[in-house]
């Protein structure tokens, strides 16, 4: 018999059970499933609803299957549906009849969608923690790399040369905004749904403001129709998770590129390589490879549920299960891409010499001799004209403007002195760009105090 088998007068069929059951992956939520009974059972006795006796039974039923759960010792059936009726269950048959009284002034409606805000509160927490490891990765790799040179690109082509320590702290800013996201839902993630009821809360003079305060929520939903209908948390949830995976992904562009014997800027540990079953030579950055491509699954996950809820009226509609594996999913894939790519970043070996070699073999110090003329009073313009006919000079002698005779400067342009072989250096090209934010030591070396500070005042 089913626990709402009383309106129905034939016994369901398995297949279909099977279909509808979502036990396979809700039993995810059994923790939280207890948490969140173990503190409307005791708002219950409370409030008076029910006698001291019976919270004591369902409250001591509930840990006996909470250390069972803990133990991996629960077998949950499909006939019983989902994580909340295969609870009950449990607890009917380990105390009686008197825990059919626990899901009194309440539905699994309100239930399961405090199961969810409890599970996201949770693992945000760990996901946080572990943007916070990878930005300690790329700042520890920063610091030692403040002086050393890699070609800046812009569509891909030579633009100007930047310090190493500026190009990965780019990252570093990028997952502060991460972080910034995950944090700022949680004031949302925090809120409890519980004692909505079905849709339209309860006769029960229940306490909603205790449960939630028992469950450490920081307030309660204002409407009970928007209790059990929202999953709004969760969609914020996927979306600063596609944000955040997006921004893994151009770094893993990046390590996948650096590592071609094309760049030869950087090599991954073993540990995060493979090789390959048939080219002996072979060590691929698998690693950052995966990690790219499960972007494409979290970026699933947030179109599937926006897509499953946009039609649906209030309040509570059994699509609504649906939003529960790319949830998980998401929270695993993100955790375990963020601390995978803590590992590359800890470990890969930095080739300076190839990263400078490069800075020292094209024409990315060209702006910086425009600046030279525009800055002894030749109009940016022109100044521009004259260092792009000498790059086309040069292309077609196959030197580098380093390379090019002082008379040949002259020939260009009556205001080029000699210190323009200092001046063209990558080094110095690099020191220059002091502006605040730029790639120049002294600003470089400023804003790794400024992340060092902001990984100090985290508190999560
Ligand atoms: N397994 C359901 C889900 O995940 C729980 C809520 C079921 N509520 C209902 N009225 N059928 O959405």
């Amino acid at each position: 018999m089913k626990l709402w088998g009383g309106r129905f007068t034939k016994s369901a069929e398995e297949w279909v059970d099977a279909f509808g059951a979502s036990i396979h992956f809700d039993k995810n939520l059994v923790e939280e499933d207890i948490q969140g009974s173990l503190a409307h059972v005791k708002m219950l006795g409370k409030c008076g609803i029910l006698q001291e006796e019976e919270v004591e039974k369902i409250t001591n039923g509930l840990n006996v299957i909470l250390k069972k759960a803990q133990n991996d010792e629960l077998e949950f059936s499909v006939h019983n549906e989902d994580i909340h009726l295969n609870v009950e269950k449990f607890l009917i048959d380990e105390i009686g009849p008197v825990g059919g009284k626990l899901h009194t002034g309440r539905s699994r409606n309100d239930q399961v969608a405090t199961d969810m805000h409890l599970y996201l509160r949770n693992q945000i927490k760990e996901i946080l923690d572990g943007v916070k490891g990878l930005q300690q990765a790329l700042l520890t790799q920063a610091n030692q790399h403040v002086e050393t040179l890699i070609p800046g690109y812009t569509h891909l082509q030579r633009a100007q040369p930047v310090s190493f320590a500026h190009h990965l702290m780019a990252y570093f800013w990028m997952l502060e905004r991460d972080y910034g996201r995950y944090e700022d839902s949680l004031k949302r993630v925090n809120i409890s749904p519980l004692g909505a009821g079905a849709l339209a809360g309860t006769t029960f003079p229940i306490d909603r403001h205790y449960s939630a305060e028992l469950l450490g929520f920081d307030g309660i939903y204002e409407n009970s129709l928007d209790a059990v209908s929202d999953r709004d948390f969760i969609i914020e949830f996927l979306s600063a998770s596609s944000m955040l995976m997006m921004h893994l992904s151009r770094l893993c562009e990046e390590i996948i590129l650096w590592s071609s014997q094309e760049f030869n800027f950087v090599e991954m540990d073993d540990t995060f390589a493979t090789g390959s079953s048939i080219m002996p030579q072979k060590k691929n950055p698998d690693m950052a490879e995966l990690i790219r491509g499960k972007t494409g699954r979290v970026y699933g996950s947030l179109f599937s549920l926006l897509t499953i809820l946009k039609g649906l009226p209030l309040a509570y509609n059994k699509d609504m299960q649906e939003d529960k594996e790319g949830m998980f999913d998401t929270v695993e894939t993100v955790k375990g891409s963020l601390k995978i790519f803590a590992g590359m970043i800890e470990t890969m070996t930095v080739k300076t010499e190839n990263m400078e070699k490069a800075t020292n073999s094209d024409f990315s110090n060209a702006t910086e001799l425009a600046d030279y003329l525009a800055s002894k009073g030749m109009p940016f313009r022109e100044a521009h004209e004259v260092v792009g006919k000498l790059v086309l000079h040069c292309i077609q002698k196959g030197i580098f403007l380093l390379d090019l005779p002082f008379a040949d400067y002259k020939e260009a342009s009556e205001l080029f002195e000699e210190n323009i072989y200092d001046v063209l250096q990558p080094k110095t090209v690099v020191a220059r760009r002091n502006s605040a934010g730029g790639t120049g030591f002294e600003q470089v070396k400023k804003a790794l105090e400024i992340a060092e500070q902001k990984i100090n005042e985290k508190k999560l």
